[in-house]
């Protein structure tokens, strides 16, 4: 492809085959195992000999499974990164050894590395749209005077966290009706989510709002409260997102109010952008993931097709 410019990202041959590295971060939750599901259906069609690793919930382990797939030659490299910073080195790593990499889902510190030169784009949602409707959902929602928030984030230093916890606090507290009275991460686990909102409930026994930065906390938030004798969906609001199944029941079943979709079917995207890039076109630094929202309106119509 004469005359075609890469920027300074490494090159990649078309062919009718790619070893195709997949490095996922961990598997405790479902968005993560849809996820990983939808890399290796993707593979046949796409031509993929997959590497899939699965770090543990490590940003330690996610290096060194990247160091790995660089050793055994993979062509492209598929990284979600864990954390924003401590993924840096895998990055570098994966540019200095000629293999194209793109983000996939998180993205990494990009005052340091940037979409078009250490890899080739970040695939992914915009979070901080995310935080902004999961917050707008709730001022034109919330019934009550006095909204008392708690906030369950996500991973610390993860891009989703940092983003998801922007865009809902400064959207809320324009509105004057909200006080975010305690804010403090769940790591997105439902078993986190559970021990921190009961410990959360106890000093704070007037909140009256849940935002959680995904559903697996939000769910573990709603079994707290109800074992604390709350009634979620009556006497308190839970706001999250990502759009699993048990969040969509836990909407048809009045216990949670909206959830902000985050996909996780990144598998044909992907392939997708991969075989762009291989051909030679431009590929922009940012491939944008559109996330709808889901609420009583809509969630019985999306239950079948969720994870
Ligand atoms: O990066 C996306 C987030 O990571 C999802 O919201 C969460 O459930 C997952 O672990």
């Amino acid at each position: 492809s004469a005359g075609v410019s890469f920027a300074d990202t490494p090159p990649l041959a078309v062919k009718d085959t790619y070893r195709v590295g997949f490095a996922q971060m961990e598997s405790n939750n479902p968005w993560r195992i849809a996820e990983t599901k939808s890399f290796h259906d993707t593979a046949k069609s796409c031509g993929w000999e997959l590497i899939a690793t699965d770090a543990a919930g490590s940003a330690a382990k996610q290096v060194a499974d990247v160091d790995s797939m660089i050793a055994q030659g993979i062509d492209v490299l598929f990284l979600p990164p864990r954390e924003e910073k401590p993924l840096l080195p895998a990055v570098m790593k994966a540019k200095a050894a000629g293999i194209p990499t793109f983000l996939i889902d998180r993205s990494v510190d990009s005052n340091i590395a940037q979409a078009g030169e250490h890899f080739v784009a970040f695939l992914g949602s915009d979070f901080i749209e995310q935080g902004n409707r999961a917050a707008e959902w709730l001022i034109d929602n919330f019934a009550g005077e006095k909204g008392v928030i708690v906030e369950l984030e996500g991973t610390t230093g993860s891009s989703p966290a940092n983003d998801r916890k922007k865009g809902f606090d400064d959207r809320i507290l324009q509105d004057d009706r909200f006080e975010i009275v305690a804010s403090q991460t769940g790591d997105f686990a439902r078993d986190l989510g559970r021990q921190v909102m009961e410990t959360l409930l106890q000093a704070h026994p007037d909140v009256n709002v849940v935002y959680a930065h995904n559903d697996e906390m939000a769910i573990g938030a709603i079994q707290a409260l109800e074992l604390a004798g709350r009634k979620p969906g009556v006497d308190i609001t839970v706001v999250s997102i990502d759009g699993t199944r048990d969040a969509l029941q836990a909407i048809i079943d009045g216990k949670m109010g909206v959830t902000v979709e985050s996909s996780p079917f990144f598998g044909p995207l992907a392939c997708d952008v991969m075989k762009k890039y291989a051909a030679g076109e431009k590929i922009p630094g940012w491939v944008k993931v559109e996330d709808r929202v889901f609420t009583i309106e809509n969630a019985a119509d999306h239950i079948d097709e969720a994870y």
